[in-house]
């Protein structure tokens, strides 16, 4: 059967925005979506290893900062949950018949991620109020930690659905031969080259970005106690600082489990792409120098500037990610054919409540902290 029968059409309707714009939202939307999720998908991790560490000793820096994690997670969460639905509306409209597809060939295990997701939110709320309100114990710490061990499982188990469902819609000559196999929607894209490594890519980038939140938590307290904010600093930069390391050899096997035609134009054969792949190695590298003065100085002005160059490190390569997508997919599908009826005000009532919501979470994230921080010291005088 020709491919491109395969491939369903898109909606009859024209695009409410130019096909620019709508990308360019998708990936301004993914960058917010991917800043908050790697924190939830690696914090949960690292507090659950310090609960661990720490469990001994209520006093501990180690404890401490599990449980300065642990209590901000569900607003982490809520923010990864609340910035993934701009990414989602955006890929639906753009990529369509290759994510509906997709999703529907992985159905069961796709629509599961619902039921993880709660079961997972619920479980970040238990540990803050169920555990963590008990009466301090190294029971009670080891409790923590194994129930934010079993969240971070259900976490990682969401991340490796949904790149399952990004690589799978990239390849539509893969559909037919797996939906003759079985078309329960049960599939999954295990076989997939890319999958393993581009998987891992985000794992190890989430635990880094983790380790930056910490530092933050850092200078956040730098002025209240001098002590355990340098300690946040200096163990947030070596937790980047090593996860950043491990990503190297990570990220030249995702290079090199992409076909080769698609590796040469980050290498060079396309202008574009070799550019932002470019400004990425070199973020990469001045991360690296800024997080190894950080780590062993707790130098405020290097950790700062880590944490700006990790920023624009994730988002070029977010824009590197899109452009991959595009090599995948622009002779399967195409969104610039379709036919634009610009709704202006339609974006304008979008763009104001996306900046609503986000000024919304900031103000909530501020008022949890500040309670959790004056309950710290109260309990510490
Ligand atoms: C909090 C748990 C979540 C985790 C750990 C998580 C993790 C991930 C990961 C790892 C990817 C990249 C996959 C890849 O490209 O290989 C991703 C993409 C994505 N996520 Fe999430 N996610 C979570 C929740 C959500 C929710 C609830 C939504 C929707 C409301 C969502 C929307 C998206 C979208 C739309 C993409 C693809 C964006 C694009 O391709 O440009 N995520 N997520």
């Amino acid at each position: 059967m020709e491919l491109n029968h395969l491939i369903p059409g898109y909606q009859p309707l024209p695009f409410p925005l130019p096909v620019w714009l709508m990308q360019v939202l998708l990936i301004v939307g993914f960058f917010l979506h991917a800043l908050p999720m790697n924190v939830v998908l690696g914090g949960g991790f690292l507090a659950s290893i310090l609960f661990l560490i720490g469990r001994s000793n209520q006093a501990s820096y180690c404890y401490r900062t599990a449980k300065a994690l642990a209590v901000s997670l569900p607003l982490f969460i809520s923010f990864a949950v609340t910035q993934g639905i701009v990414p989602l509306l955006f890929l639906q409209l753009l990529y369509g018949p290759a994510f509906y597809t997709s999703s529907i060939l992985m159905a069961v295990p796709w629509l599961g991620v619902l039921g993880v997701l709660l079961i997972s939110y619920y479980i970040s709320y238990l540990v803050i109020y169920r555990i963590l309100k008990k009466e301090y114990s190294q029971q009670q710490a080891m409790h923590a930690s194994c129930w934010l061990l079993a969240m971070s499982i259900g976490f990682a188990a969401i991340g490796y659905l949904f790149s399952n469902n990004m690589t799978l819609m990239l390849t539509p000559q893969k559909w037919l031969a797996i939906y003759a196999e079985s078309a329960r929607g049960f599939h999954l894209n295990a076989e997939e080259p890319q999958l393993i490594p581009r998987y891992l890519h985000f794992f190890v980038a989430s635990v880094a970005v983790a380790g930056m939140t910490i530092g933050c938590f850092g200078l956040y307290l730098l002025k209240r106690e001098r002590q355990f904010a340098d300690w946040m600093i200096k163990l947030g930069s070596k937790i980047f600082l090593v996860s950043t390391i491990v990503q190297i050899p990570i990220g030249l096997w995702f290079l090199k489990s992409i076909p080769d035609t698609y590796a040469a134009a980050f290498l060079g054969s396309d202008v574009q792409m070799t550019a932002v792949f470019m400004v990425s190695m070199s973020l990469v590298l001045l991360t690296i120098v800024a997080t190894s003065i950080s780590s062993t100085s707790g130098n405020r002005q290097a950790f700062i500037a880590g944490l700006a160059c990790n920023a624009l490190l994730i988002l070029a390569m977010i824009i590197n990610r899109h452009q991959l997508r595009l090599l995948y997919l622009n002779s399967h599908v195409k969104p610039e054919a379709i036919n634009v009826s610009t709704q202006w005000d339609l974006l304008a009532i979008f763009l104001i409540s996306a900046v609503a919501l986000i000024l919304y979470l900031v103000w909530l994230c501020r008022l949890v902290w500040k309670a959790y921080t004056a309950k710290q010291l109260e309990s510490t005088t």
